[in-house]
């Protein structure tokens, strides 16, 4: 039985992951850690523990991992890439010593670790199609530093202290429950709210720029399905490379363009979004996690768009 700790429950990827962990592992076996300001509602709020874990505040992890004797902790606190940017101090207290902190009470406590790296941990001199598993890292950005960083962080970890850390590449992650704030991949979950309510979208991505792009209960899917591999069976740990489908703006607009004819689309170009997604590979090549633990994704373009009109118009039209 696991007993799972969730650092940033309430964020994008959080507040699914919370909910689907608590489905597998009992809702009083998943405790939901937030920042004061971010507290869960709802459904989360009322399906098990929740405990104020700041990650930049060790003490506090150590605690929390201590009550519930967690052995297994989801670390999912970090700005997204264009915060990143304008915040990147913040960016990198989050992303490196928070992860620090978490990593040393994992190795105190012999906890198991998941940290999403990201397409954002490669930079413009790795191969754009088909990036393969193990190339150049040299990313732009602070996000896509702190990333590569927290890759080998985890990994020295592993190597060094027999500390169980695990993790996946993400895309950008489509969803129709948290919008994702201040991302370069945004653009993708903003198209379907602005067809669905019937709105112009403005597009800050240019067309023929190509990005790797995930629905959210594949990437859920990942996250769980990694951290219970036969660790036998693992080459890499962190991090590997996940994909599902990739697109530019045009794709996603024709796609949803089936479901909606009369969608409209005009574009109105981000210049530091246009630089960091012109940074990013086209297209990762996941053999490796197909390999070594079984990956394989269940949606693509036509079917999340689909599942996403469906969702999101019955929320919008009631
Ligand atoms: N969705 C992230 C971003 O755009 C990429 O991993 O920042």
């Amino acid at each position: 039985m696991k007993n799972i700790l969730i650092i940033g429950s309430t964020g994008q990827i959080g507040s699914e992951l919370a909910m689907k962990l608590r489905s597998i592992y009992g809702g009083s076996n998943v405790v939901a850690g937030y920042i004061p300001g971010a507290e869960p509602k709802g459904e989360l709020a009322e399906s098990g523990p929740a405990e104020v874990v700041d990650i930049t505040n060790a003490q506090q992890i150590a605690d929390v991992v201590k009550k519930y004797n967690v052995d297994t902790i989801y670390n999912l606190a970090a700005l997204l890439s264009a915060v990143a940017e304008n915040k990147p101090m913040l960016a990198w207290h989050i992303g490196i010593n928070g992860l620090l902190n978490t990593l040393e009470v994992a190795r105190e406590n012999k906890c198991a670790v998941f940290t999403p790296s990201s397409i954002g941990s490669f930079g413009p001199n790795a191969p754009k199609d088909g990036t393969p598993q193990d190339t150049i890292q040299q990313p732009r950005t602070m996000y896509g530093v702190t990333k590569v960083s927290g890759e080998l962080l985890s990994n020295y970890y592993a190597l060094k202290f027999g500390v169980d850390t695990r993790s996946v590449r993400f895309p950008g992650l489509i969803s129709y429950v948290t919008p994702p704030g201040g991302g370069t991949t945004d653009y993708a979950v903003d198209i379907y709210y602005s067809a669905v309510k019937g709105e112009k979208f403005v597009c800050p991505i240019k067309a023929g720029t190509f990005m790797d792009m995930m629905y959210m209960p594949d990437a859920l899917r990942a996250a769980i399905e990694i951290m219970e591999a036969d660790p036998t069976k693992l080459q890499h740990r962190n991090s590997f490379n996940i994909a599902s489908m990739s697109f530019d703006p045009e794709i996603i607009y024709e796609s949803i363009q089936k479901y909606i004819p009369d969608f409209e689309m005009v574009y109105e170009v981000d210049a530091l979004r246009q630089g960091i997604a012109d940074s990013w590979p086209n297209r990762l090549d996941d053999t490796c996690a197909r390999m070594e633990w079984g990956w394989k994704p269940e949606y693509d373009l036509d079917s999340m768009t689909r599942d996403m009109i469906e969702k999101l118009s019955k929320r919008f039209k009631g």
